[in-house]
């Protein structure tokens, strides 16, 4: 029995609030080990942040033993940015930012707002028909899915498939998943990457002005990035590009309706508080709780040796509540100036979609309060059973 066993990933009660346990494992100040996950926790800013910067720790996402059955879900990993290391890391980062200019993802402005006021006045018609609302369903979940099939060329009828495929593949991050989850996460995985294997074979024919194209020339330009390499960024753009934008939108919006003070802030003037606002949701209940490390050479954190081979969880969310940091941590205060979160990561694997993430939350939150100025709950929340993705299954809304 380890210290770090308190926290049970498994615990409804954890997963429903993790924070009290997050706060007694950063009282150490320290990395703590913990026997039932068999590995070492980081659950303050500095231990978390380091362990995400130190170069003797490598992502190395462990998919599964080689088989048939895995053979194409673990191609995902292995080719993909997430998943490795520099020097392949460095080269795939550098053509992925070729591809993802700061120039492609404002020209996107116009078709956030353009899906927005159509979900909204989907939501709009909704709440006329039947009283309510889903926050989830009909606002959070299709916007980001939408806006990164825009980004990349795939048609929005498409929407449905990309939401069912990456949330089968991404049930393969937590920990005690069932055998069943396995088994539509290799099919989800197999799935989509023909998809996209199609797809990016017609804009080699016919090339349009997407990133799916960009990416199918920058693999025609020599041996950078290779077929498969082109099928794990797509499939991780759009897994990534739209799994954590919808937890991180919800959790946040659950926080605001819990904290009227700062609901009643927001919808007095939305767009006053819409940027420091979306920074406060992202780290208040951040939609991502842990990231994985593996030791390749023995190293220091904090005052804790971590030997070849162990794993260290940069745990995002309790770093974000620490009150080292962040003053008042526990309070959701959506005009915090001074926010050094780290929900979206740190080092050579920083979030990529941020800038997009961002220009999402700008557009989408005063679009939803001005549309909605009395916007309220109607229901409980229900929470989604997982703890590595945290986010809510429905939020039923009206106004
Ligand atoms: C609220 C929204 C988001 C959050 C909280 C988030 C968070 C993160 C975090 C924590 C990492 C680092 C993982 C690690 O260190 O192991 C990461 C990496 C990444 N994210 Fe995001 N993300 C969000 C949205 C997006 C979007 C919209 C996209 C793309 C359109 C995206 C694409 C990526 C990619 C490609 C990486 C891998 C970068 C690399 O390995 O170099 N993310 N994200």
């Amino acid at each position: 029995m380890s210290f770090g066993d308190i926290l049970d990933t498994r615990d409804p009660a954890t997963v429903l609030n993790p924070y009290e346990i997050y706060r007694e494992l950063r009282s150490h100040r320290d990395l703590v080990w913990s026997d039932r996950l068999n590995l070492w926790l980081a659950p303050t800013h500095e231990t978390a942040n380091a362990t995400l910067r130190n170069k003797n720790l490598g992502r190395i996402y462990q998919a599964q033993e080689p088989s048939d059955e895995w053979e194409i879900f673990n191609r995902l990993h292995s080719d993909s940015i997430l998943d490795s290391e520099p020097p392949k890391h460095t080269r795939l980062r550098s053509l992925i930012q070729k591809a993802f200019t700061p120039g492609r993802i404002s020209a996107l402005e116009p078709n956030i707002i353009e899906i927005c006021e159509q979900l909204l006045a989907g939501a709009a018609a909704k709440i006329k028909a039947e009283g309510r609302f889903d926050l989830l369903a009909d606002f959070a979940e299709p916007l980001p899915v939408l806006v990164i099939a825009d980004l990349l060329g795939v048609p929005r009828d498409k929407a449905n498939d990309l939401r069912r495929w990456s949330q089968d593949i991404v049930k393969m991050y937590e920990y005690g998943r069932t055998r069943a989850q396995e088994l539509a996460a290799a099919q989800s995985g197999a799935e989509f990457s023909v998809y996209i294997s199609q797809l990016a074979a017609q804009r080699k024919i016919e090339p349009k002005p997407d990133l799916i194209t960009a990416l199918v020339e920058v693999e025609e330009q020599g041996e950078k990035l290779n077929e498969h390499e082109l099928i794990a960024m797509c499939v991780l753009l759009l897994n990534a590009g739209h799994e954590a934008s919808v937890n991180g939108f919800g959790n946040g919006m659950v926080a605001m309706f819990g904290h009227t003070s700062q609901l009643d802030l927001m919808k007095k003037a939305p767009r006053e508080y819409a940027k420091t606002a979306l920074e406060e949701m992202m780290r208040f209940d951040s939609p991502l709780h842990m990231f994985e490390r593996t030791a390749t050479s023995q190293t220091l954190i904090g005052n804790t040796t971590v030997e070849v081979g162990q794993k260290v969880v940069s745990m995002l969310g309790s770093a974000n509540r620490d009150d080292e940091v962040f003053a008042d941590a526990d309070t959701f205060d959506i005009t915090r100036e001074l926010n050094p979160h780290i929900a979206f990561g740190a080092g050579i694997h920083f979030c990529i979609g941020a800038p997009l993430a961002r220009l999402e939350m700008q557009n989408s939150l005063p679009m939803l309060f001005e549309k909605f100025p009395n916007l309220t709950l109607v229901g409980e929340p229900v929470q989604r059973p997982t703890f590595v993705l945290r986010g809510w299954e429905s939020i039923p809304a009206t106004a």
